[in-house]
């Protein structure tokens, strides 16, 4: 066992396809460089500094089964730039970067698939029915195109950019949201249906415009997506009020991101626009982080 194990992970923004990714859609999401670091030491006994929540010690448990070690007693350090409950990724970051940490302290690196799928047990402790987005995201880092039962497809991007995050401050909870789209699903099938066929062509061509670093064209679709999801019923006055003052002040594009309710939107615009549209959230009553996204994922970092 090594004295200490120091690794981190990044959150994420979902830029297309939250929700219609429960349903087998394909959905983009794009790694932000703001990230949960994890140091696990040796230790006398079992400590845990920072959050200790159900998702935390189901992430440490995971890690002491795979290294198969007798000695249990760790300490785990978590330190977090990452707003929690606001649909930026922080329970798959977290466990990610516990997961990797433990394991690492005892010697393993293991391999993103075993991470990914490891995260995504866990994850389960917070929503029932994930579709594993997050922690596909946060393990590879970059952008990556993710659809259930098909896997995690790295997406190469034209251009890198950065994304303007306004959170509203309203905590949600992503089942719950989960839970009332699958209820508007099941009432009414024909109407899903057309709203998925809708999603399917934009996210074919959102691919296409990250490929050719076509901004205007992504953020046009951006607006698209989060009329989808206004008609799905996950928004609410306060993002929208965010999304149009983004729209209003220069973004190529703005909507939602994550489960919605409340939490978080996000914009894109062009790099001299950046701080004149935080300033804009700011004054809606947002809260604005810019994100540059993460080329990484989960990193060891000693
Ligand atoms: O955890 P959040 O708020 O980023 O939302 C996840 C996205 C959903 O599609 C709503 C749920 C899921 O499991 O993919």
């Amino acid at each position: 066992m090594r004295a200490f194990c120091k690794a981190s992970a990044p959150g994420k923004a979902i830029l297309f396809g939250e929700h219609f990714v429960v349903y087998g859609e394909p959905a983009i999401a794009v790694a932000l460089n703001i990230r949960v670091k994890v140091t696990a030491y040796k230790s006398q006994s079992k400590f845990i500094e920072g959050f200790r929540t159900a998702l935390v010690n189901k992430a440490i448990d995971a890690a002491l089964k795979t290294v198969n070690s007798e000695d249990k007693n760790v300490h785990v350090k978590i330190e977090s730039d990452l707003p929690v409950s606001v649909g930026l990724g922080s329970s798959a970051a977290t466990a990610s970067a516990i997961i990797a940490a433990v394991t690492g302290l005892f010697g393993v690196k293991l391999s993103k698939d075993e991470l990914f799928n490891m995260a995504l047990e866990c994850e389960k402790t917070v929503h029932v029915n994930p579709s594993g987005i997050d922690p596909a995201v946060t393990v590879n880092g970059g952008a990556v195109l993710y659809q259930r039962g098909v896997g995690i497809k790295p997406v190469k991007l034209g251009e890198d950019f950065t994304l303007i995050i306004g959170n509203t401050g309203e905590g949600r909870s992503t089942g719950a949201m989960v839970e009332k789209v699958r209820i508007f699903a099941e009432r009414r099938r024909d109407v899903m249906d057309g709203l998925r066929k809708t999603y399917s062509s934009t996210v074919l061509r959102a691919l296409e415009a990250l490929e050719k670093g076509d901004f205007e064209e992504l953020g046009l679709l951006m607006n698209v997506n989060h009329g989808l999801l206004e008609a799905l019923g996950v928004s609410n006055f306060k993002l929208n009020k965010l999304v149009y003052a983004s729209r209003e002040a220069g973004a190529l594009g703005a909507k939602l991101t994550g489960g919605g309710g409340g939490g978080c939107m996000i914009a894109l615009a062009s790099k001299e626009r950046l701080k004149s549209i935080a300033e804009v959230i700011m004054r809606a009553g947002g809260e604005p982080i810019i994100a540059p996204i993460s080329k990484v994922g989960v990193v060891y970092e000693g």
